[in-house]
């Protein structure tokens, strides 16, 4: 696929902010070419853009520099998708109507069919919750628009509320999705992320320090590669990842019930939640008091469902894929592990190296032998995961 995006710019101040999103697609090889409104050019100089994206600009539907005049059609052909960050409220009105008064809006109208459209909009809270601009973006995503965002927060004009746009990184990852091999097109795919909680008394839980980011970033990864991927999440603070249905459970118990409920039709089954292997026998409805207890406390533990154990040995198992976080002799038990669950695929990783970490060193483990994977991002190493699994899914 042509690695070339259309980024339009309307008249907002976040408009600043995508000068380093231009940077971001520009570092990862991403060309960029730039189509900015007349408002928009009140706000940032095309020329920033133009040095930013070492590409000319465009701001006038009658530019002559096109050979055949025709901008608003040739500029979309072949590129992966148009993201217009800031998208105005005027924006979003002249689009959800099919306006074509300007280079940008008619270039949307002009677009071919599947070719992707995603807005990012960015403006005043009133501005947001007023009913026209709600009409407008339901409308826009009817129409097959995905609309980014807006975030919450601060704003420039000093009210606090829904409007922001969303950071350019958070933006980026959706463009980078859009140029992401789409491997996984047609699967259904469960997976489960997160630590769980085990609760104690009202107050108190038994749960781990697994931060959710590996499971995150690999349904992100699966999305992106044109996955329908549900998502069954312990108490995690991340958001979800774009494109993925989230369901949130606490316990391992309730994990289970919400795997049993996912599973019929899924293709694969990914078990990266560190699920906790019990759960404490008598919960306690009032709060435990130190004073009753002293001078220690003894809790009785019963023994956690094996999920993965469980989707593995069912009629119709779906393909799965284990993780096991160790502490020592991780290959070893990771082998066991896989060999104990009966699965195709797992992936191994010390839990020193992985728990809350941005980064982690894997191997994944087939019936082909062990693969390490040099350390990386877990949104690197995700994508890597996608590859090797697709791969065995053709395979099999
Ligand atoms: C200082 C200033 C800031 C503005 N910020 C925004 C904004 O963040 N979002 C928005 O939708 N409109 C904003 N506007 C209004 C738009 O610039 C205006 O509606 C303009 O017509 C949009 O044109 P465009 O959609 O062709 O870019 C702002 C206007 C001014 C003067």
């Amino acid at each position: 696929m042509n690695k070339r995006l259309v980024l339009g710019i309307t008249g907002g101040i976040a408009a600043y902010k995508s000068c380093e999103l231009v940077r971001l697609c520009v570092k990862a090889g991403i060309a960029v070419d730039v189509i900015m409104t007349k408002a928009a050019t009140h706000f940032i100089a095309p020329a920033t853009f133009q040095a930013l994206s070492g590409r000319p600009v465009w701001t006038d539907l009658w530019d002559a520099r096109e050979p055949k005049s025709m901008a608003h059609i040739e500029l979309s052909r072949d590129a992966a998708g148009i993201l217009v960050a800031p998208a105005s409220a005027d924006f979003m009105a002249k689009v959800a109507n099919g306006f074509a008064d300007d280079l940008l809006s008619t270039l949307c109208l002009a677009r071919q069919p599947g070719s992707p459209l995603l807005v990012a909009p960015a403006m005043n809270v009133e501005m947001w919750q007023q009913p026209p601009t709600r009409r407008n973006k339901a409308r826009l995503v009817e129409d097959g628009v995905v609309v980014l965002g807006p975030g919450r927060g601060e704003q420039a004009c000093g009210e606090t509320g829904d409007g922001r746009m969303l950071e350019p990184a958070d933006l980026f990852a959706h463009v980078a999705a859009l140029f992401a091999p789409k491997l996984l097109k047609g699967k259904r795919i469960l997976m489960t992320a997160g630590p769980t909680e085990e609760p104690i008394d009202p107050v108190r839980v038994i749960t781990n320090t697994s931060s959710g980011k590996m499971g995150y970033a690999l349904a992100q990864a699966a999305s992106d590669a044109g996955a329908t991927v549900c998502l069954v999440s312990g108490p995690t603070s991340l958001p979800t990842p774009a494109g993925v249905t989230r369901i949130d459970v606490k316990t391992a118990r309730e994990m289970f019930e919400a795997v049993k409920a996912q599973v019929a039709g899924a293709h694969v089954f990914i078990a990266v939640a560190a699920v906790a292997d019990y759960y404490v026998k008598e919960y306690s409805e009032r709060k435990l008091k130190k004073r009753e207890h002293h001078p220690g406390l003894t809790l009785e533990l019963a023994e956690n469902p094996d999920i993965l154990k469980w989707v593995a040995q069912s009629e119709k198992a779906p393909f799965c894929v284990g993780f096991a976080a160790e502490s020592h002799d991780v290959l070893e038990n990771a082998e066991a592990k896989r060999r104990r669950k009966g699965i195709p695929l797992l992936v191994a990783n010390r839990a020193q190296d992985a728990f809350g970490r941005d980064d982690n060193q894997i191997t994944l483990i087939d019936d082909n032998g062990r693969h390490p994977l040099p350390r990386g991002t877990k949104a690197a190493l995700a994508r890597e995961i996608v590859a090797h699994l697709a791969a065995m899914l053709d395979a099999d």
